[in-house]
């Protein structure tokens, strides 16, 4: 069955379901790391849906860590404050962990190298990472998100990350991958502009509507387009799982 309205993004469809069949297979007690968790709505879900996960969040606005503690207090979850560098990593009540999310954060990480050599060292030897961003405040034509773009890039070389934000090119994640010691396992592209439909489908439907966008999301990413930079105006989101390199994916460098 769909999420809930609230994820509104096939992306997060896919990887709230992708987790949900992987801790309901464990059988065992899963760790879960959310990084950039906001106010962490769509974890209710999960954790009513998957009771072996305990969540722990990494968000670095108060007001929305305080949101997310709020959200989850029936369920086993923490929510740390700051922003998911190697630095927090001490204050996380555990070292390693078999999932670590990442949604619609990247784009508005200011260190990237840093934030993806976090997750590697975040990540349990067998860990998944499901990681996904979007491209749609680049293309965006109103004025206000372009300013954003902008201001944001200023504020964060003067030291404040909080507003920063940037389109992630395909070559840059790629490497950036490689250089923190990761392996992309899976490579999906989601959100056509059947997300602008979402919006104003009636509230009665929207649970059919999320099942059919993400069949025929799926759909399409088995058709053997390959991704590139250009495509993001047609697909909003880029959609990557990774893991961390053995030596037998860097054999090829040495
Ligand atoms: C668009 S929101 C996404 C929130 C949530 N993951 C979701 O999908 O609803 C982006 C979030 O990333 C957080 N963020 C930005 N830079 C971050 C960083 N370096 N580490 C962790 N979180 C960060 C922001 O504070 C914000 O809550």
């Amino acid at each position: 069955m769909a999420y809930d309205v609230h994820v509104g993004n096939a992306a997060k469809q896919y990887c709230l379901a992708w987790v949900e069949r992987y801790a309901q297979a464990a059988a065992r007690p899963i760790r879960l790391l959310d990084l950039g968790c906001g106010a962490a709505r769509y974890a209710v879900e999960l954790l009513t849906r998957c009771p072996n996960v305990t969540f722990v969040g990494i968000e670095p606005l108060a007001r929305d860590a305080e949101q997310a503690r709020q959200n989850l207090r029936h369920f086993d979850a923490t929510i740390v404050q700051g922003y998911a560098y190697a630095a927090i990593h001490p204050q996380l009540p555990y070292e390693s962990y078999d999932i670590v999310l990442s949604f619609s954060v990247l784009e508005h990480v200011y260190e990237r190298l840093a934030y993806l050599r976090f997750v590697y060292d975040c990540l349990s030897e067998d860990g998944f990472c499901l990681m996904n961003y979007d491209a749609g405040h680049f293309h965006s034509t109103h004025w206000k998100e372009r300013a954003k773009t902008v201001i944001g890039g200023f504020l964060a070389r003067l030291g404040n990350q909080a507003y920063y934000q940037a389109f992630v090119r395909e070559a840059d994640f790629k490497r950036w991958v490689q250089q923190a010691g990761l392996t992309i396992r899976e490579a999906k592209m989601f959100n056509t502009s059947l997300k602008g439909i979402y919006k104003i489908i009636p509230e009665a439907h929207k649970q059919a509507y999320l099942e059919r966008w993400l069949e025929l999301e799926l759909w399409l990413n088995e058709l053997g387009i390959t991704y590139q930079d250009a495509y993001s105006k047609a697909w909003g989101t880029r959609n990557y799982i990774l893991q961390r390199a053995k030596p037998v994916d860097n054999a090829h460098m040495s």
